[in-house]
């Protein structure tokens, strides 16, 4: 870290460097503390520039540092600059977020290159802002606007941020040059008052509140951040830096926090393995999506949101026009719900070339496989492919539960071969995981992380066992949840008790979405090939016809054109010759113990190194499987609680 200020024609100008994102550490903190004191005391300086070094100016407090005490608070540093006796000018560029923007709000000035971003995303983090964000900002661009930023992660770019006041001018060419200049001429001028001394007007709190509250699904930072604003302007400036500050610690220490900053690094490391820092992924510019069912038109969607040029393969015409349609019905859907406009959505699709057959893959870059999950299907189309395929073309398979050594096992040039495991919908969940095996080539896998770098995906290596890293937690947490059913609880209260955890739907409302015949018919191959597998309950409601929501009833029943879920005395019946018992558990107790059974599974693939590390099986379910963010995974949440206790 340095923090180094030069002399320029009796303006200093200080440039903060502590890569990568110039974060406010404590050092940085205590360096720009002397120098508010030292420069006011400096009769040679009129005024100050403040800039960052490299490609952004400050991305942000440290986080690193939020799991220890607080030393050298931020909010003192801004308010000395804020209230030093000469102006200080903030020149940004690249990005000023969270207390990078609040260092730049107690400035007097802020002015910025184009192109740049401004933004308060600590609800991200399960934080407020904690240095006169809430407070300063509103002031400056009125609360409306502020609301939006500070609460619901609205960032600016430099113009809108001119527009509303935040910036004051706009530099373009050398930025520093243009922030001297530009602090002269203040200095030829009377000052305006610093943000904190400027009133904001109310709005309707109740309505942003009760938005806010619905927007943030239970997570408590967004309507903790509206309160502090509010507080300030109902109560006046200080007293909102009060409430800001003491919100800002309390969920600095929260687990929900803890939680969320662990994500944060989670996804920040996934992208990046140690071991493919020095490898240079393969140029793919077209790609060949073979099966344009679920998996292959969503997939295809997805590659197609990234620029990608796509070949959709299809066995026959037919199959071909379904999923056309399909993938059209995507792009509608994304039309409807405000993503994209109709005009990208048009070129987006006009640039699928379906096609029957496998011939037309012949150039395609990268060619990913979604066809049935059947090994000798699977076995035949990389047979052609690797017949038809440029021999360096990535050639990669959607299985979820095949032995990918198994599909590639005639394939020349194996090193090419790898598993890319999306999950559905593909366009929209973010998760890849990425499966080598021992053939495939460093460069190979490179591309795949490059390719979910494009994606906007989560990638996280996995190694072959059945199931993967997620689909094998899956099945034990869906295990353990029968096993609380064989003990006598209901279905229901396991679902409302793992709804309340956070999920989006219990496990066995989930089943009763998919279908319950897939893991069904994967059991009963299992014994045809002899092997022991207990009757349980799933079974006995699929031969009873309960496949889920498709046949009007599976763990519940259904009415017909209604997905909600009513307990069934039907099916309780079904499988009563399993039941033992009369299951009592709180409704915390269950979580604990679902999610307890999915780390102990987490364990197992560690172990096994199957997964590179706890962080990534985390990623895993929480970006495949819809555990709740705000409770980090269950490998941090078991490894909390244990230290806890
Ligand atoms: N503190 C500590 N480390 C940080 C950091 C921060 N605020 N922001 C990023 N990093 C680290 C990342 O973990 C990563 O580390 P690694 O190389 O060891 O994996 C490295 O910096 C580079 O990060 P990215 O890969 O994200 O770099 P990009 O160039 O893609 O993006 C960025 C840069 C836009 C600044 C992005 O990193 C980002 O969004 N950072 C977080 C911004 C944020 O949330 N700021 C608010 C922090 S809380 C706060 O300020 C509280 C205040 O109100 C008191
Ligand atoms: P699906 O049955 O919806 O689609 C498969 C498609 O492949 C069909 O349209 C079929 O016509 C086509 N096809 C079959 N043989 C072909 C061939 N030789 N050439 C070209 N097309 C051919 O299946 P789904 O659900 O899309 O699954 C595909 C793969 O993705 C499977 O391996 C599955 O395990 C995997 N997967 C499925 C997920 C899901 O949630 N459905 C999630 C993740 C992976």
């Amino acid at each position: 870290m340095t923090v180094t200020w030069e002399l320029r024609d009796r303006i200093a100008v200080i440039i903060i460097a502590n890569p990568p994102v110039n974060a406010l550490g404590k050092a940085v903190r205590e360096r720009l503390a002397t120098l508010v004191h030292d420069l006011d005391a400096d009769t040679s300086i009129d005024a100050v520039v403040l800039a960052g070094a490299g490609k952004l100016f400050v991305g942000g407090a440290d986080i690193t540092e939020f799991d220890g005490p607080v030393e050298a608070p931020l909010p003192e540093l801004i308010a000395a600059i804020e209230g030093s006796a000469k102006p200080w000018v903030a020149a940004i560029h690249g990005v000023a977020l969270g207390g990078g923007l609040e260092l730049a709000l107690g400035c007097r000035f802020r002015v910025a290159a184009p192109g740049a971003t401004l933004g308060l995303p600590e609800v991200n983090l399960g934080l407020i802002p904690g240095a006169g964000g809430t407070q300063r900002l509103p002031r400056l661009i009125g609360t409306e606007t502020a609301v939006a930023v500070a609460v619901e992660k609205l960032t600016l770019d430099t113009f809108r941020a001119m527009k509303v006041g935040l910036v004051d001018r706009v530099i373009d060419g050398p930025l520093v040059d243009g922030a001297v200049s530009f602090a002269k001429e203040a200095l030829a001028r009377p000052l305006p008052p610093p943000a904190s001394a400027r009133n904001a007007a109310a709005v309707d709190w109740d309505a942003a509140d009760a938005r806010i509250r619905k927007a943030a699904k239970g997570l408590s930072a967004p309507p903790a951040a509206l309160a502090a604003l509010r507080h300030g302007i109902e109560h006046g400036f200080a007293a909102g830096i009060a409430l800001e500050r003491e919100t800002f610690l309390r969920l600095r220490a929260s687990e929900e926090s803890a939680a969320l900053r662990h994500l944060f690094f989670a996804e920040r490391a996934a992208p990046r393995p140690a071991d493919l820092r020095q490898v240079s992924p393969k140029p793919i510019a077209k790609v060949g999506v073979v099966g344009g069912g679920t998996m292959g038109s969503g997939i295809a969607a997805a590659l197609r949101g990234a620029g990608l040029a796509v070949t959709l393969s299809e066995r026959d015409e037919d199959a071909l026009a379904r999923g056309m349609a399909t993938l059209s019905g995507i792009f509608d859907a994304a039309v409807k719900r405000g993503l994209v406009s109709v005009a990208e959505t048009t070129e987006r699709f006009a640039g699928v070339d379906g096609k029957v057959g496998l011939e037309s893959l012949r150039d395609c870059d990268l060619v990913i496989e979604a066809v049935f999950e059947d090994l000798a299907v699977k076995q035949d189309v990389f047979a052609e492919l690797g017949r038809i395929c440029r021999p360096d073309a990535i050639l990669a398979t959607n299985t979820s539960y095949i032995d990918p050594r198994e599909i590639a096992r005639s394939l020349q040039n194996p090193g090419r071969f790898l598993g890319l495991h999306f999950f559905s919908p593909a366009q929209v969940m973010k998760l890849l995981e990425i499966i080598p095996t021992p053939d495939t080539t460093p460069e190979t896998l490179a591309t795949a992380f490059d390719l979910a770098r494009r994606l906007g995906k989560v990638p996280v290596r996995s190694g072959i066992c059945d199931g993967f890293i997620g689909n094998r937690i899956l099945r034990r947490y869906r295990g353990e949840a029968e096993i609380l059913v064989r003990q006598g609880l209901s279905v229901a209260a396991i679902d409302s008790a793992m709804r309340a955890f956070g999920f989006a739907m219990g496990p066995f409302e989930v089943q009763d979405l998919s279908g319950l015949d897939i893991s069904f018919m994967q059991r009963e191959a299992a014994r045809a090939r002899g092997e022991e597998v207990a009757i349980q309950p799933g079974d006995l409601l699929v031969r009873a016809g309960r496949k889920g929501q498709k046949t009007g009833g599976g763990w519940y029943d259904y009415v017909a054109g209604d997905r909600t879920p009513r307990p069934s005395d039907t099916a309780a019946k079904i499988i009563a010759p399993l039941v033992q018992g009369q299951g009592d558990l709180a409704a915390d107790k269950i979580a604990e113990r679902l999610v307890g059974a999915m780390a102990a599974e987490g364990e197992a693939i560690l172990a096994e190194g199957i997964a590179a590390s706890p962080a990534d099986i985390d990623l895993v379910e929480v970006h495949g499987y819809g555990f709740p963010r705000s409770k980090g995974g269950p490998m941090f949440l078991t490894a909390r609680k244990a230290s806890s206790t």
